[in-house]
């Protein structure tokens, strides 16, 4: 899949992160639900070392609730992290967090000495949503885009914690090539720098191997086809976005499928499980 990266920004985020890491008491990453893997900032487990960190499972309400709590599960059996599935209508559960990373770090008397904490995660996450119900006002919002130069700022948060929002680019997960593909299905990646087909195509595959009931009671199927080619000639008819010859218009069908996703309109979907990512890991490192 061809991505439009920006190497020079992506160099700098870089060097930024691994200067402020070690500094940093404690690290809370959001992450999206439906992709808690492929939304991971891919530096993070090789620069953490021991210091705790805090997951936060964003968007649950987009994703599978089963799948979630498998992911909780997973993190949490990781030595030093936490994990909490969330969403925007749970402001008192997202401030638990407030709660929770004290306990986290408790060497730290926190009468005397702040608790020094960095937010990380990829645009769209859902990390500006977050950084507003934990500081109970509006904060604004650093760049995403290389274009927005707004830079580091330090949010005071109640617990003495003070929160450092740096600028949240993202730079790819390519590896397994799956993430990518995820990852542009969520929207972390803008439309225009993908083959949004592909993509599309990528999602109805997955739906088909995986959510066929949901593919079923949306685009009102009798059954499911074999290939993604005749399920969006399936989904073309449905909808009205046909070309001349009784052929699907595909970059139609590739927007419905996609924006439905988005919008939760398909149902609960998660992308990926842990065993999944293991079993692409293995795969990767075999091949
Ligand atoms: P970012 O800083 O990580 O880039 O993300 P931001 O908080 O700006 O959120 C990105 C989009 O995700 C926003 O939608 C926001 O409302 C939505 N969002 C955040 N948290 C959740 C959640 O828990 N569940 C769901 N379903 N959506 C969430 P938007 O369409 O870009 O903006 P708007 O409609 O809020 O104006």
């Amino acid at each position: 899949m061809a991505i439009n990266w920006y190497p020079g920004h992506m160099h700098k985020a870089k060097k930024e992160i691994r200067e402020v890491i070690p500094k940093m008491d404690l690290i809370i990453e959001v992450l999206d639900a439906r992709l808690p893997f492929s939304s991971e900032n891919p530096m993070v487990a090789s620069l953490r070392r021991d210091t705790p960190c805090i997951k936060i499972l964003n968007k649950s309400d987009l994703a599978d609730p089963v799948v979630t709590q498998r992911w909780v599960d997973h993190i949490n059996s990781t030595s030093g992290m936490k994990a909490i599935a969330v969403n925007l209508k749970q402001p008192d559960k997202i401030r638990s967090i407030l709660d929770m990373a004290p306990a986290m770090v408790p060497e730290r008397n926190l009468d005397v000495s702040q608790l020094k904490a960095i937010i990380l995660g990829i645009p769209n996450v859902g990390k500006s949503t977050t950084i507003n119900i934990l500081a109970s006002r509006t904060v604004a919002k650093t760049g995403n885009e290389p274009a927005v130069t707004k830079q580091q700022q330090r949010i005071k948060l109640p617990n003495n914690i003070v929160l450092l929002d740096t600028p949240g680019f993202l730079w790819p997960k390519l590896e397994p090539e799956d993430c990518g593909y995820r990852l542009a299905i969520s929207g972390a990646i803008k439309n225009t720098v993908i083959e949004f087909e592909d993509v599309a195509m990528y999602l109805a595959e997955f739906m088909m191997a995986h959510y066929p009931d949901a593919l079923r009671q949306r685009y009102q199927l009798k059954e499911i086809p074999e290939s993604g080619i005749e399920l969006f000639d399936m989904i073309g008819q449905r909808r009205g976005c046909m070309r001349r010859g009784g052929i699907a218009d595909t970059h139609k069908v590739a927007e419905i499928l996609i924006n439905e996703f988005r919008d939760g309109q398909l149902g609960r979907i998660t992308l990926e499980t842990p065993e999944m990512i293991e079993t692409q890991l293995k795969a990767m490192e075999e091949s």
